[in-house]
């Protein structure tokens, strides 16, 4: 038996779209427990590149069963559109199973998370606006749409009814905002259904067979650590739990099936959206990343705030998941730089702080300690062998490893298939 739980350490696009198609090469399933198409994965391979939002980042491999779990909140419009385009570019979707559990995105969900986000003002989270709040809140409060319902002909329109009385209110009276039409909304859904309908399962028996039969199972976390519900930082954070720990509500799995849980984290920090960022630079340093690491969002295209390698976040990461391994993507956008700082710990009013604080107020206290290391100049996005590293570059790797106390596995240098280091 062997699982590997593939997570974000820091607050996403860590590059786990890259790292879960490299792994999925050995792989007979990859599996997506949570989020939905607020995540924005990217592969690089073969002159080609792919932006998956729905879509395990197995699907490049034909060999792999791809899994869309329990715990997804699934915008079906945006599922089909992800379909055909892997369909045109010649990548089969035969192997894709959908869970009859997953709950669906409405549109009244996404209207629902626009209104919101602007009634917030000033405040407001930077979500991605694409409902998945909204259809969380609806799944805890169990008037959600799941596959099941959407593809039941009968049941279907009248769930839409039922939850759009209650929506139509929020949407017009609270927020100001014009009411929806059930009926557009049911003839256009179910001809989603219609095309989906052959994906839609029960994936938990078929996934518990391939793990005790022994095949390689590999489940791709979206978000990051720092963006979950609970551990992360509340409220600038998403709806769901992208920790190793969600992936067994979200896949129904318990936790002794889990063999090995890997961090994604880059060489240094990124952020989309607002909330606290203790080591964020802004200024032209954070540019320069910005730019060399190309930071701006799969999903919305914003300009993904920079900072420093926070050790501080991937070290409550390695504590709060268990994690086996980190693979570090993205250290060939720190070349050129004349020195690299790591944030080791934080101060709070004089005293050295070495965990995560667990809520913004203690955050907003905590200023970053720094170390400072020398950089180096060369491309180092051919380079295939830890030892050719610069070994300012190596001095880097292993002070991080050091940091987080937890081995470093692999190194990213370029955002291709074949960029990686094997540590
Ligand atoms: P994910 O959400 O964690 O899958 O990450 P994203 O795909 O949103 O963002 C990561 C970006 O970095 C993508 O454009 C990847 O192609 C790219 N990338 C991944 N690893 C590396 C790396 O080691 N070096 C560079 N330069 N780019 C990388
Ligand atoms: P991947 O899987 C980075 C952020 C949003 C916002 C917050 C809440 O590509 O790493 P939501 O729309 O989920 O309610 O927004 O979470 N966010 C992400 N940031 N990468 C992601 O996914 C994200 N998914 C959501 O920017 O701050
Ligand atoms: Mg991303």
């Amino acid at each position: 038996m062997s699982t590997k739980v593939v997570i974000g350490a820091q607050w996403g696009d860590e590059g786990k779209g890259k790292t879960i198609d490299i792994l999925a090469e050995r792989a007979a399933v990859v599996v997506r427990t949570q989020g939905g198409n607020n995540a924005g994965h990217t592969i690089e391979a073969n002159g080609e590149q792919y932006k998956l939002h729905l879509m395990p980042s197995g699907i490049l491999n034909p060999e792999t069963l791809c899994i869309i779990s329990v715990g997804v909140v699934i915008d079906p419009k945006v599922l089909l559109e992800e379909i055909a385009d892997m369909e045109s570019r010649g990548i089969s979707t035969d192997n894709l199973l959908i869970d009859s559990r997953a709950h669906v995105i409405m549109p009244y969900h996404i209207e629902l998370d626009g209104l919101s986000e602007a009634a917030r003002g000033s405040s407001s989270i930077g979500t991605t606006k694409k409902g998945i709040g909204p259809c969380y809140m609806d799944k805890t409060e169990r008037s959600g749409i799941r596959m099941s319902d959407l593809v039941d002909e009968e049941k279907f329109p009248n769930m839409v009814r039922e939850n759009l009385k209650i929506k139509n209110k929020m949407i017009e009276f609270v927020y100001g905002g014009t009411p929806m039409d059930a009926d557009k909304i049911i003839a256009e859904y179910s001809e989603y259904a219609k095309q989906l309908k052959k994906y839609v399962c029960d994936t938990t028996p078929i996934l518990y067979k391939k793990i005790k039969d022994g095949e390689e199972v590999l489940f791709e976390g979206a978000q990051g650590v720092l963006l979950d519900l609970d551990i992360g930082t509340y409220p600038y954070v998403t709806s769901s739990h992208p920790l190793t720990g969600g992936v067994c509500v979200g896949s129904g799995i318990g936790p002794k099936m889990i063999d090995e849980c890997i961090g994604i984290a880059k060489g240094y920090t990124t952020r989309v959206g607002n909330g606290p960022f203790p080591t964020e630079l802004d200024d032209e340093i954070g540019e320069a990343i910005r730019q060399k690491g190309f930071e701006f969002g799969t999903t919305t295209g914003r300009p993904r705030r920079t900072g420093w390698f926070d050790a501080v976040i991937v070290r409550y990461a390695v504590r709060t998941n268990s994690l086996t391994s980190i693979v570090l993507n993205k250290i060939d956008p720190l070349g050129g730089l004349d020195t690299i700082k790591i944030c080791t710990a934080y101060k709070k009013n004089g005293e050295t702080i070495y965990d995560f604080p667990a809520t913004l107020e203690e955050l907003a206290q905590c200023e970053p300690v720094y170390e400072e290391m020398p950089g180096w100049k060369e491309d180092i996005s051919g380079i295939k062998e830890f030892d050719k590293l610069p070994v300012e570059a190596q001095n880097y790797i292993n002070r991080i490893e050091e940091l987080c106390e937890c081995p470093i596995s692999t190194i990213g240098v370029g955002p291709d298939r074949e960029q990686n280091i094997v540590k």
